[in-house]
């Protein structure tokens, strides 16, 4: 019999990139593939968890009995998890949500007049931060995909964010990260650390689930 340390959880996870769109035919958004966050779908699902993935624009499967809800840009995504997180106790944001957005779409396809285009982006709200700021939140995973200092920007992201655990990425490791089949994680909390080493996603998805489920337990029993 599989281990279902998840049994009866109800987990919310994003996925994939978002897109942010320019004019009607042009977008700007990420090398993020939603492999990372369908295997995390995929192993919680296993480990009896229910299920719920909202996911930008990706080329995978759902996995079986997960349910699944598309948007493209970080506002649909954060309207998707602000309707489904006060049902969820576990919210993992595995998504790479575009950090900033067009201040205006072009109703008409840009033209190409000038030689250079100048465009003025808008920050886009952070889906996590606010998810975690909630005066009941889940029990709040973030991710960090860092290109330097990984470990100090990680733990910087779990106290500004007010996160429980933030899962750590070096993405300048080839074969590793955005759209790879494998990857690996610093995972930190307050208070701890453990670091899983290189392997398929897949794989590396259960490990983590193991150290979310100690983790979540830990603290519902504090
Ligand atoms: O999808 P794959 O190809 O499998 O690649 C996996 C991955 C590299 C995308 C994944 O492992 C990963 O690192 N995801 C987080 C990517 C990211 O955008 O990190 P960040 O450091 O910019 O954001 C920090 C955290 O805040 C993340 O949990 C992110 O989901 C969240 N965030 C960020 C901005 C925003 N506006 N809203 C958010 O919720």
């Amino acid at each position: 019999n599989p281990v279902q340390p998840l049994a009866g959880k109800r987990l919310l996870i994003t996925a994939g990139p978002t897109r942010e769109c320019l004019d009607p035919v042009r977008f700007i958004s990420n090398h993020s593939s939603g492999k990372m966050g369908f295997a995390i779908a995929e192993q919680a699902r296993n480990q009896g968890a229910e299920v719920t993935l909202v996911t930008g624009p990706v080329a995978l499967t759902t996995p079986k009995g997960v349910q699944r809800i598309n948007v493209e840009s970080a506002a649909q995504m954060l309207d998707a998890v602000m309707a489904e997180v006060n049902q969820h106790d576990i919210f993992v944001a595995t998504a790479a949500v575009a950090d900033y957005r067009a201040q205006a779409v072009a109703d008409n396809k840009i033209k190409k007049n000038d030689d250079e285009l100048t465009l003025t982006f808008v920050k886009n709200p952070d889906i996590l931060k606010t998810v975690a700021g909630l005066p009941k939140p889940p029990f709040c995973v973030g991710f960090a995909a860092e290109s330097q200092d990984v470990e100090a920007y990680a733990k910087r992201k779990l106290a500004d964010k007010k996160l429980d655990m933030i899962a750590a990425n070096d993405i300048t490791i080839a074969g590793l990260g955005f759209n790879s089949d494998a990857n690996a994680l610093n995972v930190f909390w307050p208070g701890g650390r453990q670091d899983l080493p290189a392997q398929p996603k897949l794989a590396l998805a259960v490990a983590l689930l193991n150290l979310i489920s100690e983790r979540y337990q830990e603290k519902q029993d504090t």
